[in-house]
């Protein structure tokens, strides 16, 4: 069988096929569509589904942080706990509002708060359905969400289902940038200053594709200075912090001791714990607000008892302190990856030149901890080759990240470092990071602007196969 990464461009150029033409027959309802289809088939930035990969393939990619799935651990304690219930019933039969409140799902959400000393946890189906689920649920006409620029696609459709009357976004993790929005919207609207509304601000502990991390503590100490009424309250995604930072993985949050002071944590059983769902940390007049008008809550059937059992076991051994090694172990191979790259004697000439760049590898030695997402910054349009580059040559899975999913000049590869990434593994993955690099770099110099690096032309010999 053909490598992963030819047998994945293969079946993602023969995607890039146009349809609509060949459909003359077809109704005009599925043709209008597959034209839609066929503008991005031709710009070849189609999203499609993608095989799985082995464990012969370097995984820079999933959400397996910790490696609790791959290591068979979550799968092992999940079994226990459906053999340790063995009466369990598969289906909620109905929404929180009516027969689906039932007693272990009450219980899951009650030892989860204690874990995360929140007053109350509830339990949805995805992390994107929490911030969908809680953002219309919490903004009355009037009221205003001030978000990070960089906040992830399920808080902008929270955000688009609500009645708030404003949505202002501020430039990413720039406390000043919070002020400037924050003094404006006061000076122009009386309700944020005498308390009649609320501000909702909106921000992530770790962001999900520049793995910085926020500056929570100062935002916080702001907002509190501004609006002493205390109508400016937060909402924080610890999607990508859960399992990484803070006390046993609790996250940020946790690790500042803010628990009091921010009123809702979206944290994700679908990643470092291993399993799969959102969780909704808050106080009870926010799981009043959630049950009585959160339209997911009233309208869907509650999430199951074998998904209930999964995040309960998945985030107990998380946050059991079992998993404090492979945390810690995260760190190392992350700035392991960091030093083999910048020691590199090619560094400085590509850094120069903007081919590639990492700005969460600056001063990282000062930092108390890093993320496992590790952008590749590098030119417009060079993300795609040094993505080729991996999964061709370097039998890694690493994405380009493009517009729109990332701002157009932002482009970049984007790594996720794991438990299962071996230091060697991740030395190998360096040394071919740079290799490309200086292939790129050696095409500059020798300035003729048709010749492509080498997997960008594997790349092509595949687009004639396909
Ligand atoms: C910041 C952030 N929020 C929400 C989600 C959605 O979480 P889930 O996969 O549980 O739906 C993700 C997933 O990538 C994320 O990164």
């Amino acid at each position: 069988m053909a490598a992963y990464g030819t047998q994945m461009f293969s079946g993602y150029l023969a995607a890039m096929n146009p349809r609509a033409g060949a459909m003359k027959g077809a109704p005009a309802f599925y043709r209008n569509l597959e034209a839609m289809l066929d503008v991005r088939r031709a710009r070849h930035d189609l999203l499609t589904a993608k095989p799985r990969w082995d464990e012969t393939v370097g995984d820079y990619t999933s959400s397996d942080f910790l490696s609790l799935n791959r290591s068979g651990r979550v799968r092992e304690l999940f079994l226990a706990e459906l053999a340790a219930h063995p009466q369990f019933v598969l289906s909620a039969s109905g929404s929180r509002v009516q027969f689906g409140n039932y007693e272990y799902l009450c219980e899951t959400e009650e030892e989860i708060a204690r874990i995360f000393k929140a007053e109350t946890a509830i339990i949805t189906h995805s992390g994107f359905m929490a911030n969908v689920a809680v953002l219309p649920a919490i903004a009355m006409p009037g009221d205003a969400f001030v978000y990070d620029e960089a906040v992830h696609a399920s808080s902008h459709d929270g955000m688009a289902l609500s009645k708030a009357e404003h949505k202002i976004s501020f430039a990413h993790n720039d406390v000043d940038a919070l002020r400037e929005v924050l003094e404006k919207l006061s000076k122009e609207n009386q309700g944020f200053v005498t308390g009649a509304n609320s501000i909702i601000i909106l921000v992530e502990s770790v962001y999900s594709m520049d793995g910085d991390i926020c500056p929570l503590q100062e935002m916080v100490a702001l907002t509190k200075e501004m609006f002493p009424m205390g109508n400016a309250q937060f909402v924080i995604d610890e999607a990508q912090g859960i399992g990484i930072i803070g006390p046993n993985g609790c996250g940020l949050v946790a690790l500042l001791g803010l628990e009091k002071d921010i009123a809702i944590r979206i944290h994700m059983a679908s990643k470092a714990a291993g399993s799969t769902g959102g969780i909704v940390l808050c106080n009870q007049t926010i799981r009043s607000v959630m049950i009585s008008h959160a339209r997911y809550m009233i309208y869907a059937g509650a999430p199951s008892f074998p998904m209930v059992a999964g995040i309960r076991v998945g985030i107990r051994e998380l946050t059991s302190g079992a998993c404090q090694e492979a945390q810690d172990y995260v760190q190392r191979a992350v700035r392991h990856f960091f030093n083999q790259v910048t020691s590199h004697p090619s560094w400085d000439a590509v850094n120069d030149e903007g081919i590639l760049r990492i700005p969460v590898a600056e001063d990282h030695e000062s930092r108390p901890f890093v993320s496992h997402i590790v952008p590749l910054r590098t030119r417009v349009g060079d993300e795609k080759h040094l993505s080729r580059h991996l999964l061709l040559i370097a039998n890694a899975n690493a994405y380009a990240i493009s517009f729109p999913i990332v701002p157009k000049n932002k482009t970049r590869v984007r790594l996720v470092f794991h438990a299962h990434n071996s230091l060697a593994e991740v030395e190998k993955l360096a040394g071919h990071v740079m290799d490309w690099a200086e292939e790129m770099l050696r095409i500059d110099e020798e300035g003729d602007d048709e010749v492509l690096p080498k997997a960008t032309r594997m790349y092509q010999a595949l687009e004639v196969a396909a």
